[in-house]
């Protein structure tokens, strides 16, 4: 980081070789005409805190933080915490401000603002989160927020999501939405909106097949996403839902809220959403 006429930011995972991130913000950047650098950082497993801290020191802007370190991310920045963040108790955007560590979870945003570009807003829907991980933890804020009619939490492990349903009954208190929770195995009734936050979607050997009530015009979309629609979209299309789609333009969306968050700039999402899926399919024809 010796160009001080350059601004650096960076995504730190472990493993973190196959991040697009990268992509995105060097495309974010490209259509705002500023002058950024954003690396890939592999973190030790053991070594997250002294590589946040060194990049910070050595000048660093902002960081994004992936698997497995969103917990650890949270902590380190536990004192300056957006609401979001602090329900979530994760965090994927770190920054600096007053020689203070600040920390944003911008997955949920990056998730609604997905659904409301493929025209299936969560606002009235009855919506059924799968999985009760990081990844559903920290969807539910937002989720809440744009007004589900209900916000059911599905998860193999029952008593994981009833313990998601009580850790933010607090935050789903002044929202209309009816929060509940269950098992995967138990789910009933027919949903407009079936968000798929479990990690079991790309490997067939470990993906689920529950039959879902789709109601009609319902989308089931995958955080997951690849070169061909998940295998979580293939059963749920043949399970009568209408609608499917992955979670990459989730991805190109959360990113846009973390450069707004570092360059009060908000870039236009579809475009490189374009873009990164054409770079998807190429990669795949050249392998
Ligand atoms: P992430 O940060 O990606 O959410 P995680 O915190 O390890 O990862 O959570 C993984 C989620 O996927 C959990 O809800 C897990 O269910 P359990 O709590 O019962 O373990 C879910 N999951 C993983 N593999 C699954 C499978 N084959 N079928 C159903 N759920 C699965």
């Amino acid at each position: 980081m010796t160009d001080r006429s350059v601004a650096y930011f960076g995504v730190v995972g472990n493993p973190i070789a196959h991040s697009q991130s990268p992509f995105i913000h060097h495309e974010f950047a490209r259509q705002s005409g500023l002058n950024l650098v954003y690396e890939k950082i592999l973190a030790p497993i053991d070594g997250f805190d002294s590589t946040v801290l060194d990049f910070f020191k050595a000048g660093g802007r902002g960081l994004n933080i992936t698997v497995p370190f969103k917990q650890e991310a949270y902590r380190l920045a536990q004192a300056h915490l957006s609401q979001r963040a602090a329900h979530a108790g994760a965090v994927n955007t770190l920054w600096m401000h007053d020689n203070a560590l600040h920390g944003c979870n911008t997955d949920g945003a990056g998730l609604v603002a997905d659904l409301i570009r493929l025209g299936h807003a969560p606002r009235g829907k009855r919506t059924l989160l799968l999985g009760a991980g990081g990844a559903a933890r920290g969807a539910i804020p937002a989720l809440l927020e744009a007004g589900c009619q209900t916000l059911h939490i599905a998860n193999r492990t029952a008593s994981k999501a009833e313990q998601l349903q009580r850790d933010f009954a607090d935050y789903a208190a002044p929202y209309t939405t009816r929060l509940t929770a269950g098992a995967l195995t138990h789910v009933e009734g027919e949903w407009d909106l079936v968000i798929n936050a479990t990690s079991s979607s790309l490997d067939a050997a470990t993906a689920f097949d529950i039959r879902l009530g789709y109601a009609p015009s319902a989308l089931a979309y995958d955080m997951a996403y690849g070169t061909e629609p998940t295998i979580f979209m293939q059963q749920a299309k043949q399970n009568g839902a209408q609608y499917s789609a992955d979670g990459l333009g989730m991805l190109v969306s959360q990113a846009a809220v973390s450069f707004a968050i570092w360059n009060g700039i908000e870039p236009d999402p579809a475009p490189v959403l374009a873009s990164l899926r054409a770079r998807l399919r190429g990669n795949n024809a050249r392998s």
